[in-house]
């Protein structure tokens, strides 16, 4: 009661106060207000700004209550509608404490500075050196949530987690789904099996509160996943530890994450060439807003837009191609010079299908571990089902390749679209490999139906492999999941995969992919002292660019690729570690 008067005491403030943009009246009233601290931010400092980052300002935590805040934000001076920057700052200073401090350092409790065993092939004397200064990079992103949010989580967007928390780093300082995956398979080639097996119940316990992983651990992630992990991360860890207890703890979350991704809003009903009928998935937010964490950008570029359901539109794909992962790319665009017509939730990924698949089978597996032989069953005929709807619809035989597929409204009819050859998208990336991925996981799955030489070819010839690894696309649209930008999890997946191939052409391709990342990571390491998130793939030691902010440090993903890559091959002592 108490705080559903301070709401509504809140939303009047507000309301009265600020004149709030229609827009930005998301229904959490400390987010509402952040968004008005945000733009105040943007015109204090001035339109070119170049150190200004919106995500600052939702992340900031309350010192005091929210009404007070607000008044205070209030009666600041104005000069035509602006804060003096100067008022503006001490504003911050004396009502917020600083972006992140309510994630406190927590050193992870197996952290070893040599773990037993550690990267044993790794024998080159330089690359085990540096990658024990990886490894080492654990402590810093290692972080617990302060009681403060369990005692007063009005006063942050950041959301409570169980256990210890390893961020991605940088302006990320959140937990975040998908990159989870691969901080897990960093940290299991750290031997930290009790943190990875905390980061997996932290987002157990984002499903049991929200039905599903959120994108990161904030409230302005609510409304959003991101690709569909977690059963993987639980399979890595198990095939480690054998932890039955693990598996049986987690499979009640798994499959209610299964029931969010084919559920009204993410499953579409296709049906084929031969009038059979299929169900797929498709990214799509339950948001209509600016997102929080970047509303100045996406309300500056609505302005192109003339209505207001455009402009809803097109906050609703935005979100949606953030639930991708893929944040932003020419996968997503009608027009690939133009950001205003993404249209995310009108394609089905083939990536997406490829990780809901893998979780249909790892719920099996994991279900027949635990002696639950219905459910592993059932879940083996629900993954049948999507297979065979990615090998007749996403399934492209003359390119050898998997590829995305348009849905056009007017193929649609009471609901289900008829399947249109032209319809696929055959522009080329990384994402049309991924299924590749299963090789290393379920290789049946993938070698009984289809020619593993013909996709081998077809993404050897596919322009994508470049000397410092695999491009994102072979579009350099200044977005950055696109060229020339390789991203840690891409390189992963398809490494993975080809690695598991059965041609020994394959193998290797695999290994000299996976020397030339490295070496490129080593390289940029070397001349900025830091991990990148993303690298670009034309030039040794450089890393990515484009998109919404300034390239991030840390590197959660990076890291643990690294990790991952070296313990998968090795590094013989007289192999060069400089490009
Ligand atoms: C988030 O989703 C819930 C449930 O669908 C909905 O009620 C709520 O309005 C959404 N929030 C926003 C800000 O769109
Ligand atoms: C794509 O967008 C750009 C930039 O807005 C525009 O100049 C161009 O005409 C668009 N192309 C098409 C085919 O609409
Ligand atoms: C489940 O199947 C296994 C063999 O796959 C069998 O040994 C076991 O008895 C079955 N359990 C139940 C409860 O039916």
């Amino acid at each position: 009661m108490a705080l559903l008067r301070s709401s509504l005491l809140t939303f009047f403030v507000l309301s009265v106060f600020l004149s709030l943009p229609v827009s930005m009246a998301t229904d959490d009233p400390l987010l509402s207000f952040l968004q008005c601290v945000q733009s105040a931010a943007l015109r204090s400092m001035g339109p070119t700004a170049t150190d200004f980052d919106p995500k600052l300002y939702v992340d900031l935590p309350l010192k005091t209550d929210l009404p007070a805040t607000i008044s205070a934000f209030n009666s600041l001076p104005r000069q035509s509608g602006t804060i003096p920057i100067s008022d503006f700052n001490y504003f911050l200073k004396q009502f917020f404490d600083e972006a992140g401090s309510d994630l406190v350092y927590a050193k992870p409790v197996d952290f070893e500075p040599e773990p037993e065993g550690f990267l044993v092939k790794v024998e080159n004397e330089v690359m085990r050196g540096w990658a024990l200064e990886v490894h080492a990079i654990w402590k810093s992103l290692s972080r617990r949530v302060s009681d403060a949010v369990k005692t007063r989580p009005e006063r942050h967007t950041l959301l409570y987690l169980p256990g210890t928390v390893i961020v991605p780093g940088s302006r990320f300082r959140e937990v975040y789904y998908w990159d989870s995956y691969w901080v897990i398979r960093g940290l299991l080639a750290s031997k930290m099996y009790d943190t990875a097996k905390a980061v997996v119940f932290n987002l157990v316990s984002l499903i049991e509160t929200h039905g599903h992983v959120l994108n990161g651990a904030r409230t302005y992630y609510t409304n959003r996943s991101q690709p569909p992990l977690l059963s993987s991360m639980v399979m890595e860890i198990y095939m480690r530890t054998g932890d039955v207890e693990l598996v049986k703890g987690v499979l009640p979350a798994l499959l209610k994450e299964h029931s969010f991704w084919v559920s009204d809003i993410h499953q579409v009903t296709i049906q084929d060439q031969e009038g059979r009928k299929h169900c797929l998935s498709r990214y799509q937010a339950r948001w209509y807003q600016p997102r929080p964490e970047s509303a100045t950008i996406d309300e500056e570029l609505s302005l192109k837009l003339s209505t207001p359901s455009e402009k809803d539109a097109f906050y609703h794909e935005i979100a949606s191609a953030a639930e991708s992962g893929w944040d932003f790319s020419s996968r997503w665009m009608r027009n690939s010079s133009d950001l205003t017509t993404t249209a995310t939730t009108s394609i089905i990924p083939v990536d997406l299908n490829t990780f809901i698949f893998k979780l249909e089978q790892d719920i099996s597996t994991f279900a027949k571990i635990i002696g639950d032989n219905s459910t592993s069953q059932k879940f083996i005929e629900v993954s049948k089902s999507r297979k065979a709807a990615i090998r007749s619809l996403l399934w492209n035989p003359n390119l050898g390749q998997w590829v995305d597929y348009w849905l056009d409204k007017h193929d649609a009819y009471q609901g289900v679209y008829s399947w249109n050859p032209d319809s696929q998208n055959s522009k080329t990336f990384a994402s049309n490999f991924v299924p590749l991925w299963l090789l290393a996981h379920y290789p049946d799955q993938l070698t009984e139906e289809y020619d593993e030489e013909l996709i081998i070819n077809s993404l050897k010839k596919s322009g994508l492999i470049r000397e410092y690894g695999i491009a994102t696309s072979l579009s350099d649209t200044g977005q950055q999941w696109d060229f020339p930008n390789g991203w840690a999890p891409l390189q992963h997946m398809i490494i993975e995969g080809l690695a598991s191939a059965h041609s020994k052409e394959a193998r290797q391709l695999a290994e000299s992919i996976a020397i030339n990342w490295i070496k490129t990571n080593f390289a940029a390491y070397k001349k900025t002292g830091a991990i990148h998130e993303k690298c670009n793939v034309e030039s040794c030691g450089e890393f990515g660019g484009g998109g919404e902010y300034k390239p991030q440090t840390g590197f959660g993903w990076t890291n643990g690729v690294i990790l991952a890559l070296l313990e998968e091959f090795g590094w013989p002592r007289d192999r060069n570690i400089t490009c």
